[in-house]
């Protein structure tokens, strides 16, 4: 049922409250006869992406087609020489807290991947033509004791989907998403002239709550019992000098070596702003938090505002990825900001490539058998 939850900080502005209702950004997915989505979801998926910059198809994959893509995510997570991601929380991951890391390309992984692309083709196709690459595919799983990243874009020209191969919770953490925040030439006709600088005012306010959050929630762990901290942990993640945007780093944050949020973020004028323009903030922005049911895939504009939130129950939540490029995309730009494995960095792949890969998946809720071979 839909919901909020409010994430309180630590002095009087940092209420960050998240609608759990997503129904206003969600599609039912309808397959036709040739196993892509139909055209009246296509046409509804579309005016979604382009409004609020993302879209939840509910449904897209059978539950033989989401065990598979399961299957995929553990044997990649079982290897212990997976390919782990540089991108997320690095201290997360040291500590087991998440483990980011991409798949091969493998035919299974392929055909997994080419099963989403060829379904959403009429969805993906506005945005990136045949020849743009595959920048990664990835599994994303987080753990009890994450942390909750704070709210960021990604590189943007990029696609990006999650597909839930099994039911995530909000308590397991489904991302976070800012609809409406994407970087496109109307957003000053939709949000007015200032539109690029109000949504850093309300990023700049969700990152100053997310902070407290995760001090708060480091704090209580040194005495928990059900995700106790590691030795070394705390000082990691809370005074380490080692890169990492997404931990509240007190050494970092008052060094203003942290892009996505510093001191030097909060200056007097901006304190002042955030004060004056408190009312306009909520009303302009909301934050949504997902749980998306297993076959669930999303689709979102890279540069939306989103966030990998904590995962607060003891189950892991898993997610398979995807991104795939809008444009011409730089190799260094493309291998700083995303996680291509390294046989996909050896072979690289394009959506069109993807579009004419054979895959041996059924329409969704059709019963098949092909959908096992995926991880045969
Ligand atoms: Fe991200």
């Amino acid at each position: 049922m839909a919901g909020c939850r409010i994430i309180i900080g630590q002095i009087g502005m940092n209420k960050l409250k998240v609608s759990s209702d997503t129904s206003a950004f969600e599609v039912p997915a309808v397959l036709d006869e040739t196993g892509k989505l139909a055209n009246d979801c296509v046409r509804q998926a579309l005016a979604m992406m382009d409004t609020h910059g993302l879209v939840i198809l509910t449904g897209l994959l059978s539950d033989a087609e989401a065990d598979a893509g399961l299957g995929l995510i553990r044997q990649t997570v079982d290897d212990p020489d997976r390919n782990r991601c540089a991108f997320a929380s690095q201290t997360d991951n040291r500590y087991q807290r998440r483990d980011f890391c991409s798949l091969p390309s493998s035919p299974p992984v392929t055909q997994f991947a080419a099963t989403l692309c060829q379904r959403l083709e009429a969805v993906i196709s506005p945005y990136c033509g045949r020849p743009h690459p595959l920048l990664e595919v990835t599994t994303l799983t987080s753990y009890l004791g994450s942390s909750h990243q704070y709210i960021h874009r990604d590189p943007s020209g990029v696609i990006s989907m999650f597909a839930a191969v099994e039911d995530v919770s909000e308590q397991q953490g489904g991302t976070v998403f800012v609809p409406g925040t994407q970087l496109f030439d109307g957003a000053k006709h939709k949000h007015g002239a200032e539109a690029t600088a109000m949504m850093e005012l309300f990023r700049t306010r969700c990152n100053y709550t997310i902070l407290w959050h995760n001090l708060k929630k480091l704090w209580g762990m040194r005495k928990s019992a059900e995700a106790p901290l590691a030795s070394g942990e705390f000082f990691d993640r809370v005074f380490s000098t080692k890169w990492d945007e997404h931990q509240p780093n007190l050494t970092r944050f008052a060094l203003g070596k942290n892009s996505q949020f510093s001191l030097r973020m909060l200056g007097p004028g901006t304190l002042w702003k955030l004060y004056r323009r408190r009312k306009a903030l909520d009303k302009m922005f909301a934050l949504i938090q997902t749980a998306p049911g297993k076959g669930t895939v999303i689709l979102y504009q890279s540069d939306l505002l989103h966030a990998g939130p904590d995962n607060r129950a003891p189950q892991p939540r898993r997610f398979f990825s995807m991104s795939l490029a809008r444009g011409f995309v730089e190799p260094k730009l493309w291998h700083d900001g995303y996680s291509p494995h390294p046989t996909l960095k050896a072979q690289p792949m394009s959506f069109g490539d993807l579009l004419d890969c054979p895959t041996h998946s059924a329409p969704s809720g059709v019963p098949d058998d092909h959908a096992e071979a995926l991880v045969s």
